[in-house]
């Protein structure tokens, strides 16, 4: 039998996600958004395009819940995105509610299920997710760090002129203005990328890096980045869905590594089949060490806001 992936918001986030995942072929997909007649449409039309690709998988939209149910993976996408001039934290208390009242009847269709929380803002989310659902720290991982590192990475290699593939790097903390990449152990082809790019330019490429997302909205002025979000979080479903415990920056709960308690941050994972199989600790150097933590601290008055408005 076939993996079952449920993809809640079936706006642009998750619609994209849905097909990156039907088009793979290994999973059947389960799309719900609120809007009537949404999730319906682009599940049909997700459909008759198998035929052409080849994909033999099916896809369904829903209103409901009753078709998500024991799902392997749900991903949670629905929520309200940026425009521009607003932060990822703006977003915060009215996406608190849309995430709570989803975790909680995905959480309830399918007990056993990986989580894979997306909406922003995302560290904040994945704590809520963790609290609502009642599953086990291994069972709830979000999407951020996959997607700061491979803006990270093709920054870098636009800059240098090489392939993505040959860069290897990693971007850690919470997914806002406090990212993290971690420049110390950044390499092209083998080589540390200090070594290839002058101190002040790499500087440069970091704060595009974090200013990443907002880039994007600038541009598309009506709502956020999609495509390379989309598949950030089809890389961890098949990761999961295939057991292949790659080592990917994700959000989960810390409970003392890098020095963080309690808290759903960015740091290297091994995803596989249990969902998080070992939070992975870098040796930081004392600068990144304390500009992770740093971000954590933004990610905690985020968790007490949600805490003080309920
Ligand atoms: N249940 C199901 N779907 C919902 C609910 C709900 N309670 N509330 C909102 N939605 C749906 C909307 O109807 C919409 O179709 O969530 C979808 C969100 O889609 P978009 O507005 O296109 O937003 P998108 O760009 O997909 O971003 C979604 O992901 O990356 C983050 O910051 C982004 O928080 C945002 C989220």
């Amino acid at each position: 039998m076939r993996s079952k992936v449920t993809v809640v918001g079936a706006g642009n986030v998750g619609a994209t996600t849905a097909q990156r995942i039907f088009d793979k072929g290994y999973a059947d997909v389960v799309l719900v958004d609120i809007v009537e007649g949404l999730p319906q449409g682009k599940a049909l039309d997700m459909l008759e395009a198998g035929p052409v690709t080849g994909t033999d998988a099916t896809v369904v939209g829903t209103n409901g819940y009753d078709e998500t149910e024991n799902s392997d993976i749900v991903v949670v996408t629905s929520g309200i995105a940026r425009k521009p001039g607003m932060s990822r934290d703006d977003l915060l208390l009215t996406n608190m509610k849309i995430v709570s009242s989803v975790v909680k009847e995905v959480a309830a269709m399918s007990p056993n299920c990986v989580l894979l929380p997306v909406t922003n803002p995302l560290d904040a989310m994945a704590q809520k997710s963790h609290e609502v659902s009642g599953f086990p720290k291994n069972r709830v991982v979000g999407m951020a760090g996959i997607l700061d590192t491979a803006r990270f990475r093709t920054f870098l290699a636009q800059e240098l002129n090489v392939s993505v593939n040959s860069v290897e790097a990693y971007v850690l903390g919470g997914h806002g203005d406090t990212m993290v990449p971690i420049v110390g152990s950044t390499t092209v082809g083998g080589t540390p990328v200090a070594k290839l790019i002058a101190k002040d330019r790499l500087e440069e490429i970091v704060q595009r890096t974090r200013d990443g997302g907002a880039e994007i909205v600038n541009y598309l002025k009506t709502g956020s980045a999609y495509y390379a979000p989309s598949a950030a979080i089809a890389r961890m479903v098949e990761s999961i869905l295939l057991d292949r415990k790659e080592i990917l920056p994700c959000t989960t709960l810390l409970e003392g590594e890098y020095g963080i308690n309690n808290l759903f941050v960015g740091v290297p994972v091994k995803l596989g089949a249990g969902g998080v199989e070992e939070v992975i600790e870098f040796d930081l150097n004392d600068d990144e060490l304390a500009a992770l933590r740093k971000s954590a601290a933004s990610v905690q008055e985020l968790v007490d806001v949600m805490a003080a408005a309920e």
